[in-house]
């Protein structure tokens, strides 16, 4: 088996799967409710907390599947980009075990893990990774959209300032809704009526063309709209789930605008499938858009189950899997990757 180990921001992941990619464990420790009181993660509390619960999750992870030391023949590790002290202490344990057990260290790049992680089941094998697929991911820290082509990656885009995850998080924290804001948003959107006119968000177009994302002009219009209005936990419930239900699909209707304008531009053979994945992919109402944007071009959708949407280790190790190990001595952590 592989064992997988995911420490870049607030949450401490170990997970095994098997050669075929079946996850026999992912074991999450959540620090939400560490960061919760500062409105977002405190890079301090959360090494301190990957150092406490890191080893525990590595033994609980052999118990649960019944596996010895001697079943780990590999071992995946994030190496970046996150937070430096919070990925730091997932690569020393690696290094530290890879010694240990005489097994190869494979680096992971956190992005990759989430690229290929529509492609992961839980008890089952993974689905077979298409030679060519476009990938969405969309998290706190990223907002992009990649062809992934035999396993090359180029990034068709980018955002130009806030991630989309991010945006969310800010303007829920503005309006006083609990960390992380995503899903918040996404409870108080369900209950709610678009109105663009009340809200009208900004659909960022820049001068040069360019098909990148920015958020921070729905992020600030949405702040501006929140103070005039007095959109708050402790205001008009009906107007906060107004706000909330039509900020989320402006949030969403820019990402289709990037993704056909892409899409519309590809040339043939198109890729087969296209794969969506970060936090963000949680949202239900994104998921219910995504399957009609593939199902209107006949082309397959590929949505992570969801717990594999936001940070975990079996998306590491997956990654892993795909990847050939190198010297562990040269793993280094880095928080960012170009
Ligand atoms: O992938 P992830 O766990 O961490 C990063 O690599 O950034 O993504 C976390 C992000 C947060 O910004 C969170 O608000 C967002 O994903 N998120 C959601 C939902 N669940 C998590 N955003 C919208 N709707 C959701 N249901
Ligand atoms: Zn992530």
């Amino acid at each position: 088996m592989i064992l997988g180990i995911e420490t870049s921001c607030d949450e401490t992941s170990v997970a095994l799967l098997e050669r075929d990619g079946t996850v026999r464990v992912n074991l999450i420790a959540s620090q939400i409710e560490r960061h919760r009181p500062f409105g977002g993660v405190v890079p301090e509390i959360a090494s301190r907390e990957h150092l406490q619960h890191l080893f525990p999750l590595v033994s609980r992870a052999l118990d649960e599947t019944h596996a010895s030391w001697s079943d780990v023949e590999k071992i995946a590790v994030t190496a970046g980009p996150g937070l430096i002290g919070a990925l730091l202490v997932g690569v020393a344990g690696a290094q530290g075990l890879s010694y240990a057990l005489g097994v190869p260290l494979v680096a992971v790049n956190h992005l990759e893990g989430h690229l290929f992680s529509p492609y992961l089941q839980r008890d089952q094998p993974s689905i077979p990774l298409p030679d060519r697929f476009l990938s969405l991911v969309i998290s706190g820290g990223h907002s992009s959209i990649y062809d992934v082509r035999g396993g090359e990656v180029a990034m068709l885009n980018r955002t130009r300032d806030d991630a989309i995850g991010e945006t969310f998080d800010k303007v829920a924290k503005f309006i006083g809704l609990p960390y992380p804001g995503g899903p918040q948003i996404e409870k108080h959107a369900s209950s709610g009526k678009i109105d663009r006119k009340r809200f009208p968000f900004p659909m960022s177009q820049f001068k040069d063309h360019s098909l990148d994302f920015s958020y921070s002009g729905i992020k600030a219009e949405a702040i501006r709209v929140a103070r005039e209005k007095k959109i708050g936990i402790d205001g008009d419930p009906k107007l906060l789930s107004d706000f909330c239900a039509t900020l989320q699909e402006a949030l969403f209707a820019q990402l289709f605008d990037r993704l056909d304008a892409i899409w519309s531009a590809l040339r043939t053979p198109m890729p087969a499938e296209v794969a969506v994945a970060g936090g963000v992919s949680a949202n239900g109402t994104l998921r219910d858009k995504m399957l009609a944007w593939g199902r209107a071009r006949g082309v397959t959708v590929r949505l992570p189950e969801k717990g594999y949407c936001t940070d975990n280790a079996a998306m590491i190790a997956f990654a892993g899997l795909q990847r050939a190990a190198g010297d562990p001595r040269r793993v280094t952590a880095r928080s960012r990757i170009a």
